[in-house]
């Protein structure tokens, strides 16, 4: 069955890019928001990015007005019944992803796959509310931040996805123009499995007086070459996910390095959540482009 049709769920940081880029790719794309506020706001980022590809001339004007023609948001999840994939791009938390696919498996087609771009969470824990036959059509598309800019795209199997819909969904990330790689369903897969534990250690570092938030961005930003320095990375991710991120990682592995510090967990209890909420190892309220450390210990 060819993809033409692309569902995805939640309109955040992540949902906005993955809608963003399936619709620039020429797929007929609907996204769906518990509330027409996030959808809003999904869909001003969605307006910014695509300016900026306009402005640097890697899209023309019409390209721009044919992917916003080819890009719809709704509130209804009955909206995604006739995709051929859904992407879920929600809140990391089992439950809601589990309320959200059960409902999902009982009115999308049954040849439609289905698709988590969850951080931590296993994709087999995920699928088990959904009929066996949908269990071999469940995978993970796991995406990055930015989506837009960001290469690479992790595909992931679970020991009974049918190989046919793995090629497909392998393809499914090349159309986007993006880079996968095949990785299997171990919590973290790749990627967070050795950037979750650095993030950690950053804060613990803090937290222990090694440096400040300034000094230690700034020596892994020079020292190593990392294009953003681990604060600046935790404020782009959402603190609010890295936290649940680590805990998740934490009771799979229980191991120390995957623990959220108790930093992490204060911020995110006191609404400093990073960019999005204007304020979390620095504060990006007065100026964003130049934000300010914050004052935390
Ligand atoms: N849409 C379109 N263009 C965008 C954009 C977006 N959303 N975000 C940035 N850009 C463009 C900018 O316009 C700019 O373009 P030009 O070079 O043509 O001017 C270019 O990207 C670079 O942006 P900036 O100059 O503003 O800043 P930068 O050089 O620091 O690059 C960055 C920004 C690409 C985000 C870079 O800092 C970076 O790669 N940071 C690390 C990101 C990262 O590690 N992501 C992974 C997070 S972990 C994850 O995603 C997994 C998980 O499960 C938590
Ligand atoms: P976010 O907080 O920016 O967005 C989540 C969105 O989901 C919110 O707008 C919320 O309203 C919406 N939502 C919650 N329940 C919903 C439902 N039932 N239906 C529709 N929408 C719903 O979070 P995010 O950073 O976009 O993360 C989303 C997912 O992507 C998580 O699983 C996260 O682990 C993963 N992820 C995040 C990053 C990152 O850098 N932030 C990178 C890769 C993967």
């Amino acid at each position: 069955m060819e993809i033409r049709k692309v569902g995805v769920i939640g309109c955040g940081l992540m949902g906005s890019g993955i809608a963003q880029v399936a619709a620039t790719a020429g797929f007929e794309t609907v996204v769906r928001e518990v509330a027409e506020e996030p959808l809003k706001k999904g869909f001003e980022a969605i307006e910014k990015s695509l300016a900026k590809f306009v402005e640097k001339g890697t899209l023309t004007a019409q390209q721009k007005d044919e992917t916003r023609q080819r890009l719809r948001g709704t509130t209804s999840l009955d909206d995604l019944a006739d995709c051929d994939l859904v992407i879920e791009a929600i809140t990391e938390n089992l439950e809601l992803k589990h309320e959200t696919f059960g409902h999902l498996d009982k009115i999308c087609k049954p040849e439609t796959i289905f698709a988590s771009n969850t951080s931590s969470l296993s994709i087999t824990e995920m699928m088990t509310v959904t009929s066996l036959e949908r269990q071999r059509r469940f995978i993970g598309l796991h995406f990055f931040n930015p989506v837009p800019i960001m290469k690479l795209v992790e595909v992931v199997r679970t020991i009974l996805t049918d190989p046919a819909v793995y090629d497909e969904a392998v393809r499914f990330a090349e159309r986007l123009g993006k880079v996968p790689v095949r990785t299997s369903d171990r919590t973290g897969f790749i990627v967070n499995r050795l950037l979750v534990p650095y993030m950690l250690d950053a804060i613990r570092a803090l937290e222990e007086g090694v440096g400040s938030i300034v000094d230690i961005d700034n020596a892994m930003k020079l020292g190593c070459g990392y294009p953003m320095g681990p604060f600046t990375l935790g404020d782009f991710v959402g603190l609010d996910t890295t936290y649940y991120i680590a805990e998740i990682m934490f009771n799979e592995f229980r191991e120390k390095r995957f623990a959220p510090p108790p930093l992490l967990k204060r911020m995110v209890k006191a609404g400093l959540h990073g960019r999005k909420t204007g304020r979390g190892f620095y504060d990006y309220t007065k100026d964003p482009k130049n934000p300010t450390p914050m004052n935390l210990l």
